[in-house]
């Protein structure tokens, strides 16, 4: 899982530094699917319950699954990439929101919001702690600061599947929940709105949006349990 993972950060990483006015989601999908290919590894995405691209790219008010496409990123968008790997029978998984170009202060402090409350979840990601600590973790953080926590969409236990109990919700109650022990795998992505939590699906079943159209943000780390504590295998 840390090779897989490793190779989600590497391409995230490499993505990142793509992102400016005029790119295409769609070159950036291209991008990803041939790195995954060098690498000897699979997009986890692609054919997922028929999803039909390598990558996730959410723009503003999308807040995930959004589905590549051949319109230019314009300076002020927000956009959000999630990608996962399959290499060696286990999985990788990871997401981050970037800014194009210059944005605006509220689009930025959601960026960092959302980013922080991630690494306020992972924090709590310690072996004899609970869940509902990880998910309170990440809703007190982000509701002390008057933004809004996703609830129709949770992170997950990842492994030799993409998607593996325990569901992972960014919302709940410290001491609720499974006890985590050293071994287990949680992907953790915190889904965050500037105003109301409420979202719905697009026609294309997939791009989900927010209902009220404000902007949303996304982070996702695949971490790993051990006894002295959370191990972020996404990392670069
Ligand atoms: N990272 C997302 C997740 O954890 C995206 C997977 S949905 C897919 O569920 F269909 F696009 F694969
Ligand atoms: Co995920």
């Amino acid at each position: 899982m840390r090779v897989a993972s490793k190779i989600v950060a590497d391409i995230l990483n490499e993505l990142r530094t793509m992102i400016q006015p005029g790119i295409t989601t769609y070159e950036l999908d291209k991008f990803a699917s041939n790195e995954a290919k060098k690498r000897n590894s699979k997009c986890a995405f692609l054919g997922y319950h028929n999803y039909p691209s390598s990558l996730c790219c959410s723009l503003n008010d999308q807040v995930v699954h959004g589905i590549p496409t051949k319109t230019p990123l314009v300076q002020g968008d927000i956009i959000s990439l999630d990608f996962g790997i399959y290499f060696d029978d286990f999985f990788g998984d990871a997401a981050a929101t970037f800014p194009v170009g210059e944005i605006s202060k509220s689009a930025d402090a959601l960026l960092k919001v959302t980013e922080q409350s991630l690494q306020a979840g992972i924090s709590m990601a310690y072996p004899g702690n609970r869940l509902g600590d990880v998910s309170f973790a990440v809703q007190s953080y982000v509701e002390d600061k008057g933004y809004s926590v996703v609830r129709d969409f949770v992170g997950h236990g990842i492994g030799r599947n993409l998607h593996e109990d325990p569901q992972v919700p960014n919302y709940g109650q410290s001491g609720k929940g499974v006890v985590l022990k050293p071994g287990m795998v949680l992907a953790i992505e915190p889904m965050i709105n500037e105003k109301s939590h409420e979202v719905k699906v697009l026609k294309d079943k997939w791009t989900v949006v927010t209902c009220d159209g404000g902007l949303s943000a996304h982070f996702e780390h695949t971490v790993a349990i051990t006894d002295k504590g959370p191990e972020i295998l996404t990392l670069v």
